[in-house]
């Protein structure tokens, strides 16, 4: 059991008012909010040890790099990478993606096949169209049911021999599917394509093994784990990341420059360029600290009893559609009520203190294959309780009122 109580006292925001109402933060797939032991950890690196990582032999440069190379052994341990040098620093799931897909221009062939799926955000489909537009390969998407869940059967027709790599999210963050992503990785692998997995939005909610799952690549941020923006990572096995190219080009990637040639530093030095957001990283770890002690597990479970609440509570209002209605789901709620724009209802519960994200949250296929403008989204955390889902379902019966 988790006590909630004492649990929100570490987040220092959600102690006040917003438009005069208590806060009640229901948008945390956007971005969870931070422990004060991680706004904390930034502020002391600042104050206490700042200077750049990975050049300097002085005391102080020696120290925020032990600190920030301490977040990747944590990440390798957290998340069960075989080698810490495959986890490359990155300033989030995006450029991760990106990366991925940029350094996989030098692999493909025109014809060559990529996958991705029918629920990805936005940030798992555009670097896959530049890299086929780059390339000449084709893109294939993955079907999805009314229930927002991925048609197996005809993604299994999609693999073929030209499959190259297949890109698909392990949570949908409009929806909150969690998509079977080890039965995807293993049948991508009986066609020797490459897996990556944009895991933005599983991570914050349960335990991912890579080695376990057996993914090529998995891709995550920090602000979606209790821990600042402008930091993440890209998983990459090792035999993966030896065989891409850099993405981008700077100091600290290299071995040796001349005029003529360039040599490239080793992993994990060669797929980051440029100062890096030491801070950011460094309270990161912070962050992963923060979620070992309370708990994947417990949160798992704590946060599935809100979503169930929360969604027997909304289908207790009339004309409303939920999206989304797998059995696998996590901590998603999204819906929309008859004839009301889900702007509008963000609009006025806003003004009752709660904090929702509207619109077509960066899923726009999502969204046509459903032939909505966009959906009304609350999505749950740890820190959340069921007085709050309460009084939310209130504010979205009042809106209903005044709009009707
Ligand atoms: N991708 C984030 C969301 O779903 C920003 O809201």
């Amino acid at each position: 059991m988790l006590a909630i109580q004492k649990i929100r006292l570490d987040f220092p925001i959600l102690n006040q008012k917003v438009n005069n109402k208590p806060l009640i933060y229901l948008d945390n797939a956007a971005t969870s909010q931070k422990p004060k032991v991680v706004i904390d950890a930034i502020e002391t690196y600042y104050k206490t040890i700042n200077s750049n990582v990975h050049r300097g032999v002085h005391t102080l440069s020696q120290l925020a790099t032990d600190a920030y190379e301490q977040t990747r052994n944590k990440l390798q341990n957290y998340f069960n990478a075989k080698h810490t040098h495959e986890i490359i620093f990155t300033r989030g799931t995006t450029e991760s993606i990106n990366l991925v897909a940029s350094s996989f221009t030098s692999l493909l062939n025109k014809n060559d096949e990529v996958i991705i799926s029918a629920l990805e955000h936005h940030s798992n489909i555009v670097p896959w169209q530049l890299l086929c537009e780059r390339t000449g390969a084709i893109l294939r998407v993955i079907p999805m049911n009314e229930k927002g869940e991925l048609v197996l059967d005809s993604y299994k027709k999609l693999l073929n021999k030209n499959t190259k790599i297949v890109a698909v999210s392990h949570v949908s963050n409009a929806l909150g599917t969690i998509n079977p992503i080890k039965e995807i990785i293993d049948l991508a692998h009986q066609y020797d394509a490459a897996v990556l997995i944009d895991g933005a939005q599983a991570v914050p909610h349960m335990q991912v093994d890579f080695q376990a799952l057996d993914c090529d690549f998995y891709c995550a941020s920090a602000h979606k784990m209790y821990g600042p923006t402008g930091i993440g990572f890209l998983y990459g096995k090792e035999k993966w990341l030896h065989k891409l190219p850099p993405y981008h080009g700077g100091g600290e990637m290299i071995k040796e420059v001349t005029f003529e040639k360039t040599t490239y530093a080793d992993l994990p030095h060669k797929f980051e360029a440029g100062t890096p957001n030491i801070a950011a990283g460094i309270a990161f770890g912070t962050a992963i600290e923060y979620l070992e002690k309370i708990g994947v597990s417990n949160i798992a479970t704590y946060e599935n009893e809100l979503l169930h609440y929360a969604t027997q509570e909304i289908l207790k209002v009339e004309d409303v559609t939920i999206y989304g209605t797998s059995e696998n789901k996590a901590s998603v709620l999204s819906f929309n009520i008859k004839n009301i724009h889900p702007f509008d209802i963000g609009s006025i519960v806003d003004k009752l203190g709660i904090a929702v994200r509207t619109g077509h949250h960066c899923t726009q296929p999502i969204m046509q294959f459903f032939k909505i403008p966009g959906t009304v989204r609350a999505s749950f955390s740890f820190y959340n309780t069921k007085e709050e889902i309460t009084l939310f379902i209130e504010a979205v019966k009042r809106a209903k009122r005044m709009l009707s």
